[in-house]
């Protein structure tokens, strides 16, 4: 059933970091090799604690930011450095949503506005009655009402906020969604009515999601493949049935037995990971978990494991056993 629309070889991007005047600059890996494809009408679900390289990957892969290394392609042309900037096209073909629906949103701009200003903006050659009647179109695909066309933003709830921005999103016809966190800021109630929008929409569309989150339930509920990503690395990465039904990496267990479940057959036991989280600007050497791992060995602490397996791989000398 693959169908792949987007790939990405190996990207990394690399932030220079000045502290002070005469001090070397010291290289933040927000993003230290990712490798991964997106397929037309799948998700691929990418998750990790705060701070892992979530929405710098995203940032790449809408291409707002070039990566510093590495490869994208899109249906099977390469993405070029700075071809997004020149390429309005090009560009309109992945769309970002963010978390956050308030200030994804202009508040003195009608929803109607809103929805027609990116074919204003890139598609100056269809005509204003035509953006009209897609923006209305559109409207109605995102299970909203035609009067809301001419409200403002303010007039809305949360979840209704991330309809538009979704709308909004799809007015380009997209191929590829990145959904940055897009439900973390509603409502649990509200959060299950977007994540069924979202499914309904693939489904309609065929599109791609590279959806984002750090909430394992949500994860469980959307995605084909999963990307699990630990300072700035994938560290596990698979079908989600897999991975879910076996995580090999500890810290994929760890984060698994922190999620709460509803089905006593699933319950576990709660992993506690000991220490804080490093620094992405001090990536601990040999395996970067290794000093949070209950598993960790000698050689843990020395070399660096690489993803390993088929379509389940992992990076880990102590896998858990499957
Ligand atoms: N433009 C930037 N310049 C320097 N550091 C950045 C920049 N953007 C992100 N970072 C750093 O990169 C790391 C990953 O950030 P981010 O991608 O936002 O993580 P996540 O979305 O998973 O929380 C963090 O340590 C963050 O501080
Ligand atoms: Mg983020």
């Amino acid at each position: 059933m693959s169908d792949p629309i987007f790939t990405a070889e190996n990207v990394k991007q690399h932030y220079l970091i000045r502290q002070g005047m005469f001090a070397d600059p010291i290289v933040l890996r927000a993003v230290d090799g990712a490798s991964f494809v997106l397929n037309r009408g799948r998700t691929l679900a990418v998750v990790g604690e705060s701070g892992c390289g979530k929405s710098t990957l995203a940032r790449m892969v809408t291409m707002i930011e070039d990566p510093t290394e590495g490869r994208m392609t899109i249906d099977g042309s390469e993405i070029l450095p700075g071809a997004a900037s020149r390429d309005a096209v090009l560009r309109s073909r992945v769309q970002i949503v963010f978390q956050d629906p308030y200030g994804s949103l202009n508040p003195r701009q009608t929803i109607g506005k809103t929805l027609m200003e990116p074919l204003l903006i890139n598609r100056k050659d269809v005509p204003a009655q035509e953006r009209e009647r897609r923006a209305r179109e559109m409207l109605d695909l995102v299970g909203l009402r035609p009067e809301y066309f001419d409200r403002y933003p303010h007039m809305f709830s949360g979840g209704q906020r991330q309809r538009i921005a979704v709308a909004r999103a799809l007015m380009l016809d997209p191929e590829v969604l990145v959904l940055d966190e897009p439900v973390s800021a509603l409502d649990l109630s509200i959060q299950s009515q977007i994540l069924n929008l979202l499914v309904d929409l693939q489904d309609r569309l065929g599109l791609a999601y590279l959806f984002i989150s750090h909430d394992l339930s949500v994860v469980r509920h959307v995605a084909n493949e999963v990307m699990v990503m630990y300072l700035g690395k994938p560290v596990e990465q698979g079908p989600k049935d897999a991975v879910f039904a076996a995580p090999r990496h500890p810290y994929t267990k760890a984060l698994m037995s922190a999620t709460p479940t509803a089905d006593p057959s699933r319950r576990q036991e709660r992993i506690k990971l000991s220490g804080e989280l490093p620094s992405p600007m001090a990536v601990p050497p040999g395996c970067p978990f290794h000093p949070r791992c209950w598993r960790a060995s000698d050689r843990c602490r020395k070399d660096m494991p690489t993803l390993e397996g088929d379509a389940h791989r992992f990076a880990c000398f102590n896998p858990i056993e499957a």
